[in-house]
């Protein structure tokens, strides 16, 4: 079996486009920028996702409770969570090629280029000398490699220190000293560096509101009234699954930079001094939660912040290994306690919790973990897309974790005729209030098996002339495509075991 690899990315969206899972919306006027809708397999996958990501996040933790908060809040919650002066992106616009670039961007993938001649360097030696290389030793004394770790510390703090004190000018002076070229063009025409705000500003009021451009926010106002009516006590964390909205200028790849997008956010409070504890533990946690799916530790890796976002004093991302390279899955951010401070400075409420152990009011800290669910559906979407020879032809197959899959099982009488159709309906319609399954008496069998292994339903189950006999049927499973009979009376229990989200939440 190969995973596709000749331009994976292409595949991955023909075949979302083709098989429901995801369209470039308002299409038919030509579509929107960064905007994508969901079809009927797409919408079966994402809320599958969030059942795994909210059943182990709050229905498994006694600690945790979830909220729904309003996308449209009080225009001044973006002023004093900072998103209003601070929510920016620097861009630089080259007059050439008349394309925008995001400047950490550039200087990162300047940095990448330097990595990549160490690992040149170190492929090198290690050819040359064989069994007795010391990679160490290598890396910390070839005047070579030295110099170029010399080159990409200095870029990585000049690059952390210009952008902590918003210094634009210092940020310019470095793209020009690294000779950094547009990477469609290689001009180097570039225009002043800019600050984008990133957040939607819609009308309705005198002042305008805000599209929020993360569901935070939402759990940071609310926190007393949670903490009080649901008497939680620290650590204790508060979970949102929401829409966010972000002016991304430069959007594309797809479902993975959108400006409208979901997010599966979950704000954990703990006694200032405990946030690294904490930070540390949700780091593993959440990687833990990724492995569960079985794409393998290649996949992921963490990438600690440089350049932190202007609420946190520590933050990592979990990033994965998409068709474009590794890039970020989810943050996990200790935002201390800058945002309960300036709601607090800013409404004039107290939102400080009570302990009553300590016999103390305080400010709790915050260990943040944030998750984009479109690109956790692109993450599983694009791992999942196998093809494989069979005998005769190629096998497209979507090979999704069976607890994710939009359809558990496809019901299929052999042949329309001979009172097979009434037999499989009547299969289908007892096993339909307990599994999202599917009906089909189109085409062949064989046709039949390739269009639900496209849209990656785990089990087929066949009624043939032996049904009548024993009360039996086929199931046949999409991985390796065996078969084995089963009597009818069993597959309620089978579907469970087999594809319910329970096998994935007790292996956490
Ligand atoms: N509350 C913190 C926060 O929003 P972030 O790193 O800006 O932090 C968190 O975003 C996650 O949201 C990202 O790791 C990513 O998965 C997702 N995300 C952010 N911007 C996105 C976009 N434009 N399109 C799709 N997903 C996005």
């Amino acid at each position: 079996m190969k995973k596709i690899n000749n331009d994976h990315l292409k595949n991955v969206i023909a075949h979302a486009k083709s098989y429901g899972f995801v369209f470039p919306s308002s299409e038919i006027y030509d579509g929107m920028n960064a905007v994508y809708d969901y079809g009927p397999y797409g919408i079966g996958l994402k809320n599958n996702i969030k059942e795994f990501w909210w059943k182990s996040m709050v229905q498994l933790r006694e600690n945790i409770v979830g909220i729904d908060s309003a996308i449209l809040m009080n225009p001044h919650i973006w002023k004093s969570s900072g998103h209003v002066d601070a929510f920016n992106d620097l861009m630089v616009y080259n007059k050439d090629s008349k394309r925008r670039y995001r400047v950490d961007v550039l200087i990162e993938n300047y940095i990448e280029k330097i990595q990549n001649k160490i690992k040149k360097e170190l492929y090198k030696a290690k050819k040359c000398s064989g069994l007795f290389f010391n990679e160490k030793k290598f890396l910390t004394t070839d005047p070579k490699v030295k110099y170029y770790r010399d080159q990409e510390k200095k870029i990585i703090m000049r690059m952390a220190r210009s952008f902590e004190k918003n210094d634009l000018k210092d940020l310019q002076v470095l793209i020009e000293e690294l000779n950094i070229r547009d990477p469609e063009t290689g001009s180097r025409n570039w225009e002043e560096i800019r600050k984008f705000n990133l957040m939607f500003k819609i009308g309705g009021t005198k002042e305008g509101i805000y599209l929020r451009p993360e569901t935070a926010q939402g759990i940071f106002v609310n926190f007393s009234q949670v903490q009080k009516s649901a008497r939680m006590k620290l650590p204790f964390g508060i979970a949102q699954i929401g829409k966010s909205f972000r002016n991304e200028i430069i959007a594309r790849t797809f479902i993975f930079r959108m400006r409208e997008f979901e997010q599966m956010e979950m704000q954990f409070f703990v006694s200032p001094g405990e946030e690294i504890k904490w930070y540390e533990y949700w780091k593993n946690t959440r990687m833990k939660w990724h492995l569960t799916l079985g794409f393998g530790k290649d996949k992921y890796r963490f990438l600690d912040h440089k350049k932190l976002a202007h609420y946190a004093n520590t933050a990592s991302d979990i990033e994965f290994s998409f068709p474009f390279g590794f890039r970020e899955l989810e943050g996990i951010h200790s935002r201390t306690d800058f945002d309960l401070k300036n709601h607090e400075k800013h409404s004039r409420k107290n939102l400080k919790y009570f302990d009553n152990i300590k016999n103390q009011n305080y400010l709790p800290s915050v260990i943040e973990t944030s998750l984009g669910l479109d690109r956790m559906f692109l993450s599983v979407f694009s791992s999942s897309l196998k093809e494989e020879n069979t005998k005769n032809s190629k096998r497209l197959f979507l090979k999704l974790h069976p607890s994710l899959a939009p359809v558990k099982a496809a019901v299929l009488p052999l042949v329309k005729k001979d009172g097979l159709a009434e037999m499989a309906k009547k299969i289908f319609h007892t096993l339909k209030t307990d599994h999202q399954i599917t009906y089909d008496e189109n085409e062949s069998i064989g046709k039949r098996y390739r269009r639900q292994d496209s849209i990656g339903t785990p089990i087929c189950i066949t009624i043939d002339y032996e049904s009548f006999q024993d009360e039996s049927i086929t199931v046949r499973f999409r991985d390796d495509m065996k078969q084995k009979r089963l009597f009818i009376k069993e597959l309620t229990d089978f579907l469970n075991i087999e594809t319910g989200i329970t096998s994935l939440l007790k292996n956490l």
